[in-house]
């Protein structure tokens, strides 16, 4: 299945019951052969205005940090780990997370990223499979097998965080500094596929 394809029954899903007062499911978005995979938690109002991924305030600080980091939007695929927004933009529930998990996995095993960089404690411990402080780990890099699939994950803060103070902001500013350096090796970055997954 392609990646437009599995778009396409993302924005159809009715798996749970956030379908019933979204406007658009989004889906995601970046080119087919994108190697890094930005992953934050969940659409919130713009995002399901307009379907697409981090388009609000929050969206526009990404923008700026990719910019910082050497990347450009189009350079990315940007998604979420709910493909739907929660009501009042509250946290994701486990229900929610383990019914639409299927869809962010299917689209790791289609683009097969060098690097993934989660936005944020949700996507940080769905990639992780454990709970993690960002706090405690942004700015690392680590090895992740999520998926079938094992390569780079970068922890950071979910830019949202930034919005409500300097000092957040500074601390993802110099996160995406440090990505910056760090994808100037992405091409040596190991990969690898779990055939048994
Ligand atoms: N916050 C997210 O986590 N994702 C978006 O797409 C927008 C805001």
């Amino acid at each position: 299945m392609s990646l437009e394809e599995l778009a396409g029954k993302i924005r159809s899903c009715t798996l749970c019951d956030l379908h019933k007062n979204r406007t658009n499911a989004v889906p995601g978005e970046g080119p087919e052969g994108s190697d890094i995979m930005l992953i934050g938690e969940a659409p919130g109002y713009h995002e399901d205005q307009e379907g697409r991924p981090f388009v609000g305030d929050a969206g526009d600080l990404l923008t700026d940090l990719l910019k910082r980091a050497g990347l450009e939007r189009s350079d990315v695929f940007i998604g979420n780990v709910l493909k739907c927004r929660p009501p009042e933009n509250r946290d994701p529930t486990e229900k929610e997370i383990e019914t639409c998990s299927p869809y962010l996995e299917k689209q790791i095993r289609f683009l097969e990223p060098k690097l993934i960089v989660s936005l944020g404690r949700f996507a940080a411990r769905l990639l992780t499979g454990r709970s993690v402080k960002v706090s405690d780990e942004h700015g690392e890099l680590k090895d992740v097998e999520y998926a079938g699939w094992s390569c780079k994950l970068f922890v950071s803060y979910h830019p949202a965080a930034a919005l409500y103070g300097a000092d957040a902001r500074r601390k993802l500013e110099e996160d995406f500094d440090r990505l910056g350096e760090l994808i100037k090796d992405l091409d040596s970055f190991k990969t690898s596929k779990q055939t048994t997954f």
